[in-house]
């Protein structure tokens, strides 16, 4: 079998986040006992490029209960968990990640995942695809699925100016997704990659949120839950009305520079935080990313002022520039909760995934069917996962009387 990890010795260990994860992933354990009896996937090759965690190993046993053969690669350099990826491998599964590898070995992986034909790409960010958009035209896909809003940005774009050629699941658009991974995912997995990096208190310190999208709002509420004093940053003004009324200060991105202690970025745009801002901060203050790509903080003008960096704790380096000042900086830029702890929680990846597995047969049932696009899941399969999770939280849910369905659908009666 070809791969290419860190390090196949790790496996055991791999297999135990592995399992452990998989207990808490509730959805995906009934999809996979579906998938095991009738086979959806069956001879299919999927080529995913997402972050290789505990969570995606377990969506990758669910593609093979399924049929496929699954293939994976990263989605970004420093989200791999090099145990992870060794005990998918134990597992038969081709793996190619490597922990902080450097763009050309990235992209060597995502050559290596396409190399195997897949009938079905995943991708978290997009960057898969612009590869079969680009380099790769050589490769025929029944459908391709993505995971976060910046990579449906980008396949968004390539819609409108008729570059896409495959219809995709955009697994975002679901509610089970966004509404769930995006803010309680990232609401807690940030603060937790923060402390670990730093092992701060964050009560009683002026956080900053710049962005306050899915990602922003959970980023916010649990760092007011902690005692923080939050101050949003935004452009969109009906948001920034909202941060205003949950309670949060909202001030532009030049006036929070100075009193911010800690700045977390989660807009997925670029250059956020930039020379600008750093000239502003307070001494001390420590920047971390949540957002998809590691553009938000403009470093290389940080690092341009700055007269020395040095790296202070793992994941966590300290720039000092030409007046004293010290700027930390948390997990290299790139998303913090990946770089720095371990992503979201497995309760919520579990949803995410469960989409996605379903994505992938959707895709399937549908070949030759659809026409290149954007394509959002049937609202029953919304609903079904949200069913299964609730059910698994211990909820009761309520239904509709006859009298009830009846009044909702008529017109008739008023006052
Ligand atoms: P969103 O589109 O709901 O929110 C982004 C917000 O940022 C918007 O309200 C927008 O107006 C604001 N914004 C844009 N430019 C800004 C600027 N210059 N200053 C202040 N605000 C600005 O997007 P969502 O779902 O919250 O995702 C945000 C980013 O996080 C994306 O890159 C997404 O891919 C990524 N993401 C990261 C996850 C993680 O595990 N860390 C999980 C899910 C998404």
């Amino acid at each position: 079998m070809n791969y290419d990890i860190a390090n196949p010795d790790l496996a055991p260990q791999g297999a135990r986040r592995v399992e452990w994860a998989g207990r808490r992933m509730t959805v995906l354990g009934t999809v996979r006992e579906r998938f095991v009896k009738e086979k959806p996937l069956k001879g299919h090759v999927v080529a995913a490029c997402l972050h290789v965690t505990a969570e995606t190993a377990n969506l990758m046993l669910a593609l093979r209960d399924g049929g496929a053969e699954p293939l994976l690669c990263a989605s970004n350099p420093l989200s791999t968990q090099d145990d992870v990826a060794a005990a998918l491998v134990a597992e038969g599964i081709p793996v190619f990640a490597i922990r902080g590898e450097d763009p050309e070995t990235y992209y060597k992986h995502i050559n290596a995942v396409l190399d195997h034909a897949p009938a079905v790409t995943m991708d978290d960010g997009a960057d898969l695809a612009t590869v079969l958009h680009t380099d790769r035209r050589d490769i025929e896909v029944i459908g391709s699925t993505e995971e976060t809003t910046t990579g449906v940005i980008r396949l968004r774009a390539m819609a409108a100016d008729g570059t896409l050629r495959v219809p995709v699941v955009a697994v975002n658009d679901s509610a089970t997704k966004h509404l769930f991974d995006n803010h309680y995912g990232t609401g807690q997995s940030t603060l937790d990659g923060i402390i670990r990096a730093s092992n701060i208190l964050l009560a009683g310190l002026n956080v900053v949120v710049v962005g306050y999208g899915d990602c922003g709002r959970g980023v916010a509420k649990r760092a007011d839950g902690m005692g923080s004093h939050v101050i949003v940053v935004e452009v969109d003004p009906i948001r920034a009305l909202a941060a205003a009324m949950d309670g949060h200060r909202v001030l532009t991105a030049s006036d929070a520079a100075e009193e911010g202690d800690v700045f977390i970025t989660v807009t997925g745009n670029k250059h956020v935080l930039r020379a600008e801002h750093f000239e502003k901060m307070k001494d001390g203050v420590i920047l971390a990313n949540a957002g998809h790509f590691d553009i938000e903080i403009d470093l290389a003008s940080l690092g341009a002022d700055a007269s020395e960096r040095r790296n202070v704790r793992d994941n966590l380096d300290e720039y000092v520039l030409a007046d004293g000042r010290r700027i930390l900086v948390a997990a290299e830029g790139r998303l913090v909760n990946l770089g720095a702890a371990e992503g979201h929680p497995a309760d919520v990846m579990d949803m995410s995934f469960s989409n996605q597995a379903l994505a992938a047969e959707w895709l399937i049932a549908n070949e030759g069917k659809l026409e290149p696009g954007i394509y959002t899941l049937p609202p029953e399969i919304d609903e079904h996962v949200a069913a299964i999770k609730l059910e698994a939280l211990g909820g009761g849910l309520e239904k509709l009387t006859e009298e009830q369905a009846s009044y909702l659908s008529g017109w008739q009666e008023g006052t």
